[in-house]
């Protein structure tokens, strides 16, 4: 089934279409930048415009940057605070005339990379994280995850603020880090990870993870780590494929 997936990013938004048999891309991804403010009302309008370049009438998969809970959006840290308590799947629903499904990004990136990428037929714990804006992050135990479990936010030891801050590819980015120097920032997360989950393998997605043979030797945990296979394409598969339950 070919199924329209949107990935709204803290400085993008992309869609396209996914056949969710394969989880390929059978269109070119289309982005437009994030809209500032990032309201609601913007947000929604930017969608609209993307479903509407690709003519398209159908179900909608949509990952969204904080938690939701049957279609409402209860936290939106990188995006606006507009979004907290809105129902995202009932409006976009309403502005596109299409039945939506909105889940949070990492949880949807983390369907797609189980199913078609680096964790495909992976037993045992596997954990996801994508490095962008903000540190999505996702568990899954023989298959099964929980959802919005939100480990960007944790506080490291000693540290005053949300790991996110610390560690995501946009501290980098900021802080005009050397890949080594962001490398071991990302090596005291994860150990940390590694203490409070035990995983067997950890895997790194977002857009970032093309460039993974610069930073990932730096991380050194007992748990393999591997750069997810689908890289930025995991929100939009994984979004199409929540659409079809
Ligand atoms: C949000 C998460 C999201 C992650 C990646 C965090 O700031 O709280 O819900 O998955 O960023 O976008």
């Amino acid at each position: 089934m070919e199924i329209l997936g949107i990935d709204i990013g803290g400085s993008g938004i992309k869609g396209a279409l996914v056949n969710t048999e394969s989880g390929e891309i059978t269109t070119e991804r289309f982005r437009i930048d994030t809209p500032r403010p990032a309201t609601p009302k913007a947000v929604i309008k930017t969608i609209k415009n993307i479903a509407n370049h690709f003519d398209y009438m159908g179900p909608i998969g949509v990952g969204f940057p904080g938690i939701v809970v049957d279609g409402v959006i209860l936290s939106a840290v990188n995006i606006h605070a507009g979004w907290v308590n809105y129902n995202g799947a009932k409006a976009i629903s309403d502005a596109t005339g299409c039945p939506v499904t909105i889940k949070n990004d990492a949880d949807v990136a983390g369907l797609a990379e189980m199913a078609f990428g680096a964790g495909r037929g992976m037993q045992g714990i596997v954990m996801i994280f994508t490095l962008g804006t903000g540190i999505g992050s996702v568990m899954f135990n023989y298959g099964c995850n929980v959802p919005n479990l939100e480990l960007g936010h944790l506080y490291m030891p000693g540290h005053k603020q949300d790991a996110e801050f610390y560690a995501a590819d946009r501290a980098r980015k900021a802080e005009n880090l050397s890949w080594k120097e962001w490398g071991k920032r990302l090596n005291e997360y994860f150990q940390y990870i590694e203490f409070l989950f035990s995983p067997q393998v950890i895997i790194l997605g977002g857009g970032v993870s093309k460039k993974h043979d610069k930073f990932l030797k730096y991380i050194r945990t007992r748990a393999q780590v591997l750069p997810a296979q689908l890289r930025n394409h995991a929100g939009i598969v994984g979004a199409a494929m929540s659409a079809i339950g």
